[in-house]
């Protein structure tokens, strides 16, 4: 199996080429229009993106947008798995991505030798695999797991069976506690929830001792014990609109607080401090990397264009739709569109 690959465009207008003063909102839904695509964007986008796109999600609303989309083509604005992610569950559709450069700090944490090697020193284990990984590592996994869901998944599978889970610490050993069961972890992290500091993180909260902290499961277990909710980033969002409370401290990477304040504009959200106590290195560098430029060239030039190889889309297929069909009961999120 080879891995995946990234078509880039022959004759490919670049942003040199982008006319100054182009109204590139206008150009976008011009361009979207003309060729039937949905734009598809994760919380963690820009503001700006997250407002032109047709659905906002997590990663796992976003993998049930991307199998239910009906469009021709896929704007896939996050980073670079999601997109892969969208190609394998619908094959039939062109899936453009802003810039193929756009990874993640736990894809690369993990890779495809190392974990089948880990596989192989475990023969009775069931491999639980975050779904922040590459094609070729779910084509090695039992089942797909995204944060809303990997609880839920994890009770429905045999007790006896004893449990892998890759490439993410941190949400290991949150879904250890939380149902325990005991799993052999893969020392991944991701970079950004990783470098939230519990000793600012409490500073904070003594100068705004009412505000409520929501984290994601991604952030070390030190900085989850100070947390009154920890969940997906769709969860926390839920969370922090559905409470009676005024303040909140978000520990996950900060530009879903453009959705909070959108919906709850009388609230105040305060992005949780790195060890500097500042928060702009909570800021993901790969999300970053897409910007209403490249979403205007990718719609343009048709490119870059995610390709999965056939025996890898079907490896690593099976256990993606084995995580669809095990969260059938997980309700889909309310809405939570751009525009
Ligand atoms: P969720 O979208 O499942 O909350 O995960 C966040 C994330 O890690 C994206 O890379």
């Amino acid at each position: 199996m080879t891995e995946t690959i990234v078509l880039p465009s022959p004759t490919a207008l670049t942003e040199r080429d982008i006319a100054p003063g182009l109204d590139l909102v206008a150009e976008i839904n011009r361009l979207r229009r003309e060729r039937n695509a949905v734009i598809l964007a994760h919380y963690y986008q820009d503001g700006e993106i997250q407002d032109l796109a047709d659905f906002v999600g997590d990663s796992l609303d976003l993998s049930r947008k991307a199998a239910a989309t009906d469009a021709e083509v896929i704007v896939f604005c996050g980073v670079r798995f999601m997109g892969e992610v969208a190609k394998i569950l619908s094959p039939a559709k062109t899936v453009l991505i802003p810039d193929a450069a756009a990874g993640c700090s736990l894809e690369e944490s993990c890779q495809p030798a190392a974990f089948k090697a880990f596989r192989e020193r475990h023969p009775d284990h069931l491999a639980v695999t975050y779904i922040n990984c590459s094609a070729e590592i779910k084509a090695l996994s039992d089942v797909i797991v995204t944060s809303s869901n990997a609880e839920a998944i994890l009770r429905q599978l045999p007790a006896d069976r004893p449990i892998l889970f890759a490439p993410d610490r941190h949400l290991g050993a949150y879904l250890a506690r939380k149902t325990g069961r005991a799993m052999t972890l893969w020392p991944g992290s991701c970079i950004i929830h990783e470098q939230f500091s519990e000793k600012e993180l409490v500073k904070l909260k003594t100068r705004h001792p009412q505000a409520l902290v929501a984290a994601h499961p991604e952030c070390p277990e030190a900085v989850l014990a100070h947390a009154d909710h920890v969940g997906s980033t769709r969860a926390i969002l839920e969370f922090v609109l559905a409470s009676d409370r005024q303040d909140f401290i978000i520990a996950t990477e900060p530009h879903i607080i453009h959705q909070m304040a959108k919906a709850a504009p009388h609230k105040t959200f305060l992005p949780a401090p790195g060890a500097d106590g500042g928060c702009s290195c909570s800021n993901c560098p790969f999300m970053a990397l897409n910007t209403l430029e490249k979403i205007y060239l990718c719609l343009r030039n048709d490119a870059p264009a995610l390709v999965v190889p056939e025996p890898l889309r079907r490896a690593a297929l099976a256990p993606l739709e084995r995580m669809l069909e095990m969260s059938r009961g997980l309700p889909m999120a309310g809405g939570s569109h751009g525009g």
